[in-house]
C-alpha cells in the first residue's frame, strides 16, 4: 500500500489516499480533544498505543467474524484500511452508567445497566453531535433499514466479544464508541477501537484507563494508556 496525498484531517488521525482507490491510509497522532473541541492538547505516544491496541482488537474481531475495514498495520502510527463511504453517525453502546449518560438523566456513575444501551449521534461537529433515535437515522436517510439492523447486531456482538476481551484483561469496559461505513454494498465497522473512544476502568481499583483522565485532568493519562496498550499487545 503506497502512501499518496493527505485528503482529510481530523481530531485525532490523519488520512491519506493510497496506490489502490479501495484503499486508505489512516494516521494516528498525539492530539487528543475533549468538550466539543473546546480542550485540547497531546498526550506523548498516543498515536502510537492507539494505532497498535486498535490494529489488534480490529484483527481479533475479523477472527470473529464481524465486517471490518481493518486491512494491515502499515507502521508505528499506520493502519491500511478499505475506503468507506462513512455514515454519518456514531454509535454509543453503554454497559455501565458513566459520562454524558450519568450527566442526562441524573444517574450516578458506576451504576451497572441491567441490559445494554445502544445510543446514537449525527457525527457533525457544527452541530454537536447531536443524539438521535432510529426514526432520525431512518427519516432523515443516514443510514438504511438493513444498515441499521446491521448496525445494531454488530454493535452488540462486538460488545459481547470486547467486554470478555478486557475482562480477560482485568479491566472493564464500561461504554464505547463505534462508526461504521459502507464498502462495496457492504456495512463495515470502521475507525478506531481505543482508549480515546472506550471507557475503560481498572476491574480492581476502579482506575480509569482512558480519555477521561485528559478530560476531567486526572493526570497519569500517558500511563493509563500505556497500561491498556500493554495488556492489549501481551494479550
Ligand atoms: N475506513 C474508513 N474509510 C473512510 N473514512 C474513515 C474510515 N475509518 C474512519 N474514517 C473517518 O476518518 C476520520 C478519522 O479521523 P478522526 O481524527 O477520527 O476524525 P474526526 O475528527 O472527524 O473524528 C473520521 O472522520 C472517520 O469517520
Ligand atoms: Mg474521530
Amino acid at each position: 500500500m503506497q502512501k499518496k496525498e493527505k485528503i482529510y484531517e481530523g481530531k485525532a488521525k490523519i488520512i491519506y489516499s493510497t496506490d489502490d482507490p479501495d484503499h486508505l491510509i489512516l494516521y494516528y497522532k498525539d492530539d487528543a480533544t475533549a468538550f466539543d473541541n473546546t480542550k485540547k492538547g497531546t498526550i506523548v505516544d498516543k498515536g502510537i498505543m492507539n494505532n497498535a491496541i486498535s490494529s489488534k482488537i480490529f484483527q481479533l474481531l475479523s477472527q470473529n467474524r464481524i465486517p471490518n475495514h481493518f486491512v494491515e498495520k502499515l507502521s508505528d502510527r499506520e493502519m491500511g484500511v478499505k475506503k468507506l463511504q462513512m455514515l454519518p453517525v456514531e454509535v454509543l453502546v453503554r454497559n455501565v452508567v458513566a459520562g454524558s449518560l450519568a450527566k442526562r438523566y441524573g444517574m450516578e456513575e458506576g451504576t451497572p445497566l441491567k441490559r445494554t444501551i445502544l445510543e446514537f449521534c449525527y457525527k457533525d461537529d457544527s452541530l454537536h453531535d447531536p443524539q438521535c433515535n432510529e426514526d432520525h437515522l431512518l427519516v432523515f436517510g443516514w443510514c438504511t433499514d438493513q444498515e441499521l439492523i446491521n448496525i445494531k447486531n454488530y454493535s452488540l456482538r462486538v460488545n459481547d466479544f470486547l467486554v470478555g476481551f478486557f475482562d480477560s484483561l482485568g479491566i472493564r469496559l464500561i461504554d464505547f464508541k463505534l462508526e461504521f461505513g459502507r464498502f462495496k454494498g457492504d456495512l463495515l465497522l470502521a475507525d478506531e477501537i481505543t482508549p480515546d473512544g472506550c471507557r475503560l476502568w481498572d476491574k480492581k481499583t476502579g482506575e480509569k484507563l482512558d480519555k477521561d483522565r485528559f478530560r476531567r485532568d486526572l493526570g497519569g493519562v500517558e500511563e493509563a494508556y500505556k497500561i491498556v496498550y500493554e495488556k492489549v499487545l501481551n494479550s
